[in-house]
């Protein structure tokens, strides 16, 4: 348990040890944790909950600060089983407690649960009273999914955002001032690109309504990683420009290859993005992590795919990446391929192709070379990764 302020507590429970989440799909290199608050006025509210393997050390936690038997109300921002899992075992203790769900909730929670809870739906701006504070309810679909919702304690101004403005990041401190921020902000980016990306739209409509509605806001606390105490806003106007797409000066090649001809050509491409004054990334798909890389992609204006022709087809490590790339639908991002072959070499057309079908520009024609290149095909590997810088930057 840990004081957020007189009678507003975190407890919820920290995974030191996760290091994958979403079942495998996404890395979580620093844990993560799982956030739930505990009001106490004259009513008592629990908002959210934890994973459902955390249960007991989260129910340690809320029995140090109030009898679970007591809570009146539980907010559920959000009902993916991470917030919701020990949702259940909760409504053991306070089976006439009153769970307050968005509108989509009221489908989620009967959906993952299936039990004839008390539910009271809320819309943008309702409020419920619960002593000396307000609740006021802020919906906020497809931040990340359609039940998602903020609350908002007045009184205490502070914003619970559940995975808004969150990150997987596991702490002993629980505030933004007492951890090394250089860490949760690579944290926040990697869970923004990796997750909120396709819904940049829904993002900037959000924040343009949280402005309008003028709250004083000074603490944003929201479902994963640390509380954001000093200067709170910040993480708000960082997802505002996030989701605007803009990108840096930069480009990310990512390849693999059989026997390194495809990677000599990936070195050989770098040197020339090198000569146009573009800094660059490289990554093998064989032994980087898949969400770094595309926590790369992300920030980088320019996405440079490689691939040896094998089965008339491609290296199988580069097919979840693209995959992500063809969901997380970047936007402003130009691209091109390349790649080795022994005889059919497919590869830099259907690289090409997937580029397009992720709406990436591609603005060069695919790169090949057979078998291992020679000094006169790594000097085209040169012009290639150079006429392609040189474009990138053009583009500012
Ligand atoms: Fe952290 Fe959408 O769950």
């Amino acid at each position: 348990m840990k004081e957020l302020r007189e009678n507003v507590y975190w407890v919820g429970a920290t995974d030191w040890k996760v290091r994958y989440f979403h079942g495998y799909e996404l890395s979580t290199h620093r844990g993560s944790t799982y956030n739930s608050y505990l009001i106490k006025d004259e009513k008592t509210v629990l908002i959210d909950t934890v994973w459902e393997p955390l249960t007991d050390r989260f129910l340690e936690n809320l029995s140090e600060v109030v009898d679970i038997s007591k809570i009146d109300y539980v907010v559920m921002n959000h009902m993916e089983p991470d917030h919701s899992g020990a949702l259940p075992t909760i409504m053991e203790y306070i089976p006439n407690a009153t769970i307050i769900v968005s509108k989509k909730g009221v489908e989620t929670i009967k959906g993952h649960y299936h039990k004839d809870w008390n539910l009271k739906v809320v819309s943008q701006g309702d409020k419920i009273n619960i002593g000396k504070h307000d609740l006021t309810f802020i919906e906020a679909q497809m931040l990340h999914w359609p039940d998602s919702m903020f609350t908002y304690l007045s009184g205490e101004n502070i914003l619970f955002s559940n995975d808004a403005f969150g990150q997987h990041f596991a702490s002993s401190e629980i505030f933004n001032d007492l951890v090394d921020e250089t860490e949760v902000y690579q944290e926040s980016l990697k869970y923004y690109a990796n997750i909120l990306t396709p819904f940049s739209k829904f993002v900037t409509k959000k924040i343009d309504q949280l402005k309008e509605l003028n709250l004083p806001v000074e603490m944003i606390a929201p479902s994963h990683g640390i509380i954001w105490r000093k200067e709170p806003m910040q993480i708000v106007e960082k997802y505002y420009e996030w989701a605007q797409g803009k990108s840096e000066k930069s480009a990310v090649i990512i390849y693999n290859s059989m026997w390194g001809a495809t990677h000599k050509m990936a070195e050989f491409i770098a040197k020339g993005l090198g000569e146009a004054g573009v800094e660059y990334k490289i990554f093998n798909t064989g032994t980087a992590d898949r969400n770094d890389i595309l926590a790369e992609v992300f920030k980088a204006k320019g996405v440079l795919l490689g691939s040896s022709t094998v089965n008339n087809g491609l290296l199988t490590s580069l097919m979840p990446l693209i995959e992500d790339l063809m969901g997380l639908k970047f936007i402003n991002k130009v691209g091109a391929a390349f790649g080795s072959y022994g005889w059919s070499g497919e590869s830099p057309k259907l690289l090409s192709d997937y580029l397009a079908k992720a709406k990436v520009e591609v603005i060069q024609e695919g790169l090949k070379a057979k078998y291992m290149p020679d000094d006169e095909e790594l000097e085209q590997c040169i012009k290639f990764g150079k006429s392609f810088g040189e474009a990138l930057l053009a583009k500012f």
